[in-house]
């Protein structure tokens, strides 16, 4: 078994239920629950039968086999392979506090240009793999503004003296002295890469993912086997996902701030919000 997943049960249902405008009273109506029996299912203190689960997904719109699997912690996506052919690309597990947090330096092997995506709120670290690596960072880009990724910006940006990009519909965070703006369908070279940018709203105003050839850097909009929790928009959030992300090819790899990499294939066959609607 892999990593496991960031969400569990109750993480889950509390997004979902999020999605359809409920309470937890709601919840537990709808299918017959004490409220209380509900609310230790969210957190994490009870893991109901099979039956119950799958209840719970007819409720609340969920893929009951694929809430079943993660209920039972039956699954976890395949770890694929970072990097390809034209770049590498390595993973910084870092924490804020005690809550893990991932981002990645991206170097393009044929020029040796480097970027950094978030600061995973450990630029000291950020800035130590990069020197263990012999990786120069030239680039700074965030996915979203939130402390857990962008909350080292003004280490990173006197470590590395480099320019940061950031949707332009993101609140801006504070500590680059060289703010850039971006938008959807927006490239940001690497080198001879090609760093295309893709609006992922939902999670934030404005999110944005960074696809290199057939990897996403997705920060916060979809983990292993759930979604990002929805702080601006669940609908933009749930269309970002499906309308974006998921309608890449199948082995397109996603590389979450959080939890372990998935693929678009793994996330269609085995993700319970998405199975079945994409
Ligand atoms: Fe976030």
């Amino acid at each position: 078994m892999a990593t496991a997943l960031e969400d569990e049960l109750g993480d889950i249902l509390a997004k979902a239920r999020d999605g359809k405008f409920w309470s937890q009273r709601d919840l537990a109506e709808a299918v017959g629950l004490p409220l209380e029996k509900v609310k230790a299912i969210e957190s994490c203190q009870s893991v109901p039968d099979d039956e119950v689960v799958r209840k719970l997904a007819g409720a609340l719109d969920l893929h009951a086999p694929s809430l079943v699997d993660i209920a039972r912690g039956a699954w976890a996506p395949n770890p694929p392979v970072y990097g390809d052919a034209d770049f590498d690309l390595f993973r910084v597990d870092a924490f804020m506090g005690v809550y893990p947090v991932k981002c990645y330096l991206v170097r393009c092997k044929k020029t040796g240009s480097t970027a950094v995506v978030d600061t995973g709120a450990s630029p000291e670290l950020v800035v130590k793999k990069a020197a263990g690596l012999g990786w120069s960072v030239s680039k700074i880009l965030l996915t979203h503004s939130h402390p857990d990724h962008a909350g080292g910006l003004q280490a990173l940006d006197r470590a590395f003296d480099c320019p940061a990009w950031i949707d332009r519909a993101e609140p801006r965070p504070s500590g680059s002295r060289d703010l850039r703006l971006v938008g959807d369908g927006d490239v940001v070279e690497l080198g001879r890469l090609k760093i295309h940018c893709l609006s992922t709203p939902g999670h934030t105003p404005g999110g944005v993912s960074y696809r290199i050839n057939n990897t996403v850097l997705s920060g916060d909009v979809i983990f292993a086997g759930s979604m990002g929790r929805a702080n601006s928009s669940w609908m933009d959030l749930f269309r970002s996902v499906a309308g974006k992300l998921l309608a890449l090819p199948e082995d397109a790899i996603l590389c979450p701030g959080h939890g372990p990499a998935t693929t678009v294939g793994e996330e269609k066959r085995h993700n319970p919000f998405f199975c079945g609607k994409v």
